[in-house]
């Protein structure tokens, strides 16, 4: 896996800082470097700087400290169209005058490439979005949902190195986008395209790529592939953020190597891994994951902690049951369990006991 170092990064960002106004800073220190070959997502909320950095990457904002290298080079002494940048954004605007196949034929002419080569890379590239009959209609004939399919296919069509990708499947319907969201994931893997997709959906994140970058306030506040992501959240914003997550906020009672006790708010005392914490008397939000959660006491470790808990909700999902609790003053408690036939259906008003390995639940900043 990658280690951040640039020496072979295909794509890197070093210390880069971006400012439209001078003053504030929208991208504050983004080091960032990919292998070629990789699929890497930008995840994060609205404004936290993600197109910014795709449109810097592509060429269209310049940074305003640091420097993008790709393939070794800086960005800024190669023109655009030599990039080799396959582009596809939210708005992608196609040729309104031109038929979806002069849409997709025109990147290759560009390059200059021969009839029949050009009609055999349409074709697949058209199939491959599903839209083989569509050939010769005119974007204002397609929905919007076929238009940008149309747009990932002009982008993917001169089989491009790197391939920058901003929110390309937010206008279509969720079948769809599940599906387009495995053929880009399995298409930029077969023709070993280099990939930066930008997303502000974690499950598309989660689902597709190789390393997630979480996005918060013009930082990477961290950067791994996505089980690393959910399952070691280095901070409350990632825990927050990425999957569903219960948090209770105490003080660090004691710390011993790879495990700590807290002092809840509300007087009682839970173990947990130190993760953002190394003092005694620092606050901290714990965080534990739905399914980590046991109220089974045959299958907690001897001498664990446990905690009260009432049933507020117990809502039936059909694969897994989603119980909510009310857990050291915290009303969204959730409880994920899987559907077996011997699983326990809680029910609202009942009094339980809950608790977890240590490591399952971490403690990270206040
Ligand atoms: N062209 C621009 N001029 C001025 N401010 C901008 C411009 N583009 C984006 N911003 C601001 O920069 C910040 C980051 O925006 P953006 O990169 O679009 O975030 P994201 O894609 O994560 O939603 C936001 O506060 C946004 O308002
Ligand atoms: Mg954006």
């Amino acid at each position: 896996m990658p280690d951040g170092s640039t020496s072979d990064a295909f794509v890197a960002f070093e210390r880069v800082q971006k400012s439209y106004d001078g003053e504030n800073l929208v991208v504050k220190d983004l080091n960032l470097s990919l292998p070629k070959g990789e699929f890497l997502t930008m995840l994060g909320p609205s404004g936290s700087g993600k197109t910014t950095c795709l449109m810097m990457l592509a060429g269209f904002e310049t940074a305003t400290h640091g420097e993008i290298l790709l393939d070794g080079r800086p960005i800024n002494n190669i023109p655009p169209h030599k990039r080799g940048i396959g582009m596809v954004f939210q708005n992608y605007a196609l040729f309104p005058h031109m038929t979806v196949a002069e849409n997709l034929s025109f990147p290759l002419e560009v390059r200059k490439m021969g009839k029949s080569e050009r009609e055999e890379k349409v074709k697949r590239a058209l199939d491959m979005v599903q839209m083989g009959a569509f050939g010769g209609r005119r974007p204002a004939q397609l929905s919007g949902g076929q238009q940008q399919r149309i747009a990932l296919a002009r982008a993917l069509v001169f089989e491009p190195e790197l391939v920058l990708m901003d929110e390309p499947l937010g206008a279509l319907d969720k079948q769809l986008r599940e599906h387009m969201q495995f053929e880009i994931t399995r298409l930029a893997h077969e023709l070993g395209i280099t990939t930066v997709y930008v997303t502000h959906d974690q499950t598309e994140a989660l689902t597709m790529s190789d390393r997630v970058a979480v996005f918060d306030d013009g930082r990477i506040q961290q950067l791994d592939p996505p089980d690393t992501l959910y399952e070691e959240p280095q901070n409350s914003f990632v825990a927050q953020f990425i999957g569903e997550n219960n948090t209770l906020e105490g003080v660090v009672q004691e710390i011993s190597g790879d495990k700590c006790l807290i002092r809840l708010d509300d007087g009682e005392l839970i173990d947990a891994k130190p993760i953002n914490v190394s003092q005694v008397g620092e606050r901290t939000r714990v965080s534990i994951r739905p399914e980590r959660v046991e109220f089974n006491k045959e299958r907690l470790q001897e001498g664990a902690h446990t905690l009260k808990a009432e049933v507020l909700e117990f809502i039936y999902m059909g694969d897994i049951f989603r119980t909510r609790l009310r857990v050291a003053g915290n009303d969204e408690f959730v409880v994920k369990t899987r559907n077996a036939p011997d699983q326990v259906r809680l029910k609202p008003g009942e009094q339980i006991e809950i608790g977890w390995l240590p490591e399952d639940c971490r403690a990270l900043d206040a």
